[in-house]
């Protein structure tokens, strides 16, 4: 037999004997493929199969198989078949807990095949009720409350799952068409999730990232209205499209905290690109987008290097009704398109533009994410690959 055909047959070898990796693209690729045999190509001793009438599925709804595992540091696969399913999905456990929806283009998060789909508003009650995905312990985690500090949650409350991830799933909350009171996709508090080529579709804070919630997205679309990027935690998103589907407060209300770790707590979104939802809604917002506005004092907004077509407000940032005007940081860094006015950032009040030097401190997720015992860069979970 000659050299290479021999490096090939054991090359071939060893991939069938190495362990199933979640960050190797081609073992995700082949689990998440559909098949016959719908968990051929994953981990099998970890992956549970959920769909809505196949025979093989483990479970007919998400929130059934993610209820089945138990709470330990295991890691467990959740692979979810084609559909729409119409469920809230709360995920509590500690051990690394990864959802995959099936597809044939896990790259591309506009063939994603799995909708999980809720309807609710937050009409009585906290906004925590009507997320569409839930990541925290405990609904105290989850719990946004009132006032510049929110609910207080109490000190002895666990920290929830230390790697949570989502590939090619939508989270859809439709309430109704347009903002209507806090109807939120994602709520994650007091955990890590990455978010990869997923998207999440609602009007009115799309996204909270809670107390000591840490979330990473990548290759995926957030889609909203009115303040739909919100919370206390630290959220990098990069690559990413950003939907407006009209405006109203602005793109991103953060309130940020101190009682917590010294990590980077605030909201980064890097790379990506701004964009009215199509021609119609572009006509109406024209100029009128605010890149955000602060909740409170601990406000930490950065857009770095993004495209930003002509709906962004020439000033970018606004203030709060005159409420906190001693926020932390409200800025930008390297964006650029049609709705970047340097003219008109420069003479507003509430947008800081970043020098490199002031950027650096920023300049990776690695840098922003912090620890519950302090340290600084833990980012394990994070799938840099995906
Ligand atoms: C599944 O678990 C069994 C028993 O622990 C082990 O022998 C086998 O290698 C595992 N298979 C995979 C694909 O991890
Ligand atoms: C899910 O719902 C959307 C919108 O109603 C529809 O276009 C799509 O075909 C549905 N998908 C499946 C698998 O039923
Ligand atoms: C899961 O286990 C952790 C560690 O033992 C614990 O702190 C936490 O309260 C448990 N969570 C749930 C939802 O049972
Ligand atoms: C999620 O599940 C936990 C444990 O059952 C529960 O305490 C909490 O209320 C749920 N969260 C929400 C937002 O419903
Ligand atoms: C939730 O927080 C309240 C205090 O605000 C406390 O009384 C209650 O025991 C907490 N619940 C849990 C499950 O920790
Ligand atoms: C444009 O986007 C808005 C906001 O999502 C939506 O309400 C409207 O139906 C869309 N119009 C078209 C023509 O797609
Ligand atoms: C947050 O608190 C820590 C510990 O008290 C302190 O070192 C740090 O400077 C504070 N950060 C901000 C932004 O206030
Ligand atoms: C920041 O602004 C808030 C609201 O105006 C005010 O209550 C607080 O005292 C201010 N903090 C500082 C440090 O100026
Ligand atoms: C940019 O903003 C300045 C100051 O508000 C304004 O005079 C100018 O017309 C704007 N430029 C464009 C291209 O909109
Ligand atoms: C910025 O603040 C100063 C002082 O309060 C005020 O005179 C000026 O008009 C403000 N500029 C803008 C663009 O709002």
């Amino acid at each position: 037999m000659s050299i290479p055909k021999l490096v090939v047959l054991l090359s071939s070898f060893l991939s069938v004997v190495a362990a199933w990796d979640i960050h190797n693209h081609n073992h995700r690729r082949a689990c998440q493929a559909p098949s016959r045999n719908p968990k051929s190509g994953c981990d099998h001793n970890k992956t549970l199969y959920v769909h809505q009438t196949s025979p093989t599925a483990d479970f007919r709804s998400v929130q059934a198989a993610v209820a089945s595992l138990p709470n330990n540091t295991n890691t467990y696969i959740i692979l979810i078949g084609t559909g729409n399913y119409t469920e809230q999905v709360n995920v509590t456990r500690s051990g690394p807990t990864y959802l995959l929806g099936q597809t044939t283009s896990p790259k591309n998060y506009k063939a994603n095949t799995v909708n999980i789909i809720w309807r609710q508003a937050a009409l009585l009650g906290d906004n925590a009720y009507t997320s569409t995905l839930t990541v925290a312990p405990n609904l105290n985690a989850s719990l946004t409350g009132s006032g510049p500090t929110g609910f207080a949650v109490p000190d002895d409350t666990p920290f929830g799952c230390v790697d949570f991830r989502s590939y090619n799933l939508n989270f859809i909350n439709d309430y109704l068409p347009y903002s209507a009171t806090p109807s939120l996709a994602l709520s994650i508090s007091r955990a890590n999730g990455g978010f990869y080529y997923t998207g999440f579709y609602s009007y009115q804070d799309t996204i909270y990232v809670g107390k000591l919630g840490n979330a990473y997205m990548r290759g995926g679309e957030v889609a909203g209205q009115t303040d739909f990027f919100y919370g206390f935690g630290t959220l990098w998103a990069t690559q990413i499209a950003v939907t407006l589907r009209s405006c109203g407060g602005g793109i991103t209300a953060w309130k940020g905290t101190n009682t917590t770790f010294p990590n980077k707590y605030g909201v980064y979104i890097t790379d990506s690109t701004i964009l009215a939802a199509n021609s119609s809604i572009a006509a109406t917002i024209y100029h009128k987008c605010p890149l955000g506005r602060p909740w409170n004092a601990q406000h930490r907004s950065i857009f770095a290097r993004n495209y930003l077509d002509d709906s962004i407000l020439p000033a970018g940032y606004i203030d709060w009704s005159g409420r906190y005007n001693n926020y932390t940081l409200q800025a930008e860094y390297q964006d650029y398109g049609p709705g970047y006015n340097a003219t008109a950032r420069a003479a507003s009040n509430f947008t800081k533009v970043l020098t490199d030097r002031e950027w650096e401190p920023y300049s990776s997720a690695k840098k922003v994410f912090g620890h519950p015992d302090g340290r600084l860069g833990w980012d394990s979970w994070v799938d840099y690959d995906a």
